[in-house]
């Protein structure tokens, strides 16, 4: 399952109220067990077999990356079948019709676009989740920043830091998703993510996190050409997030323009007594990873905790 995949299903389980019929595209095919068939999103029979015996009435996709296409076929399914209520394609970050980033982000935006155009054009009732940047320090060279601990030694501030983003707690963006699901103000609309108290420049969040750990740190300057060159570079997955750092923290494609079209809503209008998880929250469970990892380490008697990059691999072009 994907990364953003874990973040809803795991609120699926907590209690929240959700559907009950409802299919994450990336749930591996071989452990999904239909009966003795097994089968791939790609295959549009198999994906209206399991719309059909199932009654799937909510599709969620939360595909990474490299299988966004692969969401067509998915919505020809849903289009055959003529029973599902609610599409959510994968989505979960910035408006994609209205940012703007360099290549190589601008390829998988013009693909989530495909998708886009296509469930308009087959008449699927959707729900685009714009729910903008995880709440984590937003390295520009990590797609899943929330799984790695903010900077312990040096902050890299793109630009002057002044540019402001919306950031959201992976427990909200599940919490929030499943409240739209079945929310009729949500059918055909693209739902923002804009939580007031979260939303900061890079600046602000590198003072926040310096509160936490109770110290300064230095501070080095990534400028937007340092950016564009890590763009350029062309190295899947890596490059395609120097690019959307480039279009958040130099253009500031969150907040260069407002919400108040026809199919546009701010999820805190929809649920005003629903708190979001607030950054300096967000911080303090990172500070406990600290906490936890120190103790760990003391038990077998290593140096001070650094930052956890987990391994990734990468295309480079
Ligand atoms: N707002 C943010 O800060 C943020 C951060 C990260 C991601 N996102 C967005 O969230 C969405 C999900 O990204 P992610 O990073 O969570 O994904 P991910 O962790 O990279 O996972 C990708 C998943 O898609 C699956 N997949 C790809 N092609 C498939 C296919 N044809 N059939 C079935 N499964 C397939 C992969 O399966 P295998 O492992 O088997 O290949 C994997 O489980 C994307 O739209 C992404 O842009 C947003």
């Amino acid at each position: 399952m994907s990364y953003v995949g874990a973040l809803i299903a795991s609120d699926t389980v907590s209690g929240v109220p959700s559907h009950q019929r409802s299919f994450d595209t990336t749930l591996d095919p071989c452990s999904y067990d239909h009966g003795d068939k097994m089968g791939s999103i790609n295959d549009q029979d198999f994906m209206e077999n399991i719309l059909r015996e199932h009654k799937i009435d909510v599709v969620i996709s939360s595909i990474g990356g490299q299988g966004i296409l692969d969401q067509l076929t998915v919505v020809n399914a849903i289009k055959a079948v003529g029973t599902v209520k609610r599409f959510l394609p994968s989505e979960f970050g910035h408006d994609i019709d209205r940012a703007d980033p360099v290549e190589p982000g601008l390829g998988m935006y013009n693909e989530k676009r495909a998708v886009r155009r296509l469930i308009e054009d087959t008449g699927i009732p959707f729900t685009y989740i714009c729910c903008n940047s995880i709440a984590a320090w937003p390295y520009h060279d990590n797609t899943h920043p929330s799984e790695v601990l903010p900077p312990l030694d040096r902050f890299q501030i793109y630009g002057d830091g002044s540019v402001k983003a919306y950031f959201v707690d992976g427990v909200d963006i599940g919490k929030f998703t499943m409240k739209v699901l079945d929310d009729e103000r949500t059918v055909n609309k693209s739902v923002h993510f804009r939580p007031s108290c979260n939303f900061l420049n890079i600046n602000e969040l590198a003072s926040l996190w310096e509160k936490k750990i109770g110290r300064i740190l230095p501070r080095e300057t990534i400028t937007e050409d340092d950016l564009l060159a890590a763009a350029e570079e062309n190295c899947i997955p890596r490059s395609i997030v120097a690019s959307f750092t480039h279009d958040i923290f130099i253009k500031g494609c969150q907040i260069n323009f407002s919400i108040d079209g026809p199919n546009d809503i701010e999820v805190s209008s929809l649920y005003p007594d629903e708190p979001f998880r607030s950054m300096d929250e967000c911080f303090d469970d990172f500070l406990l990873k600290i906490v936890d990892k120190s103790v760990e380490d003391e038990k077998i008697i290593t140096p001070n905790p650094k930052v956890e990059v987990l391994p990734k691999t990468e295309m480079c072009a």
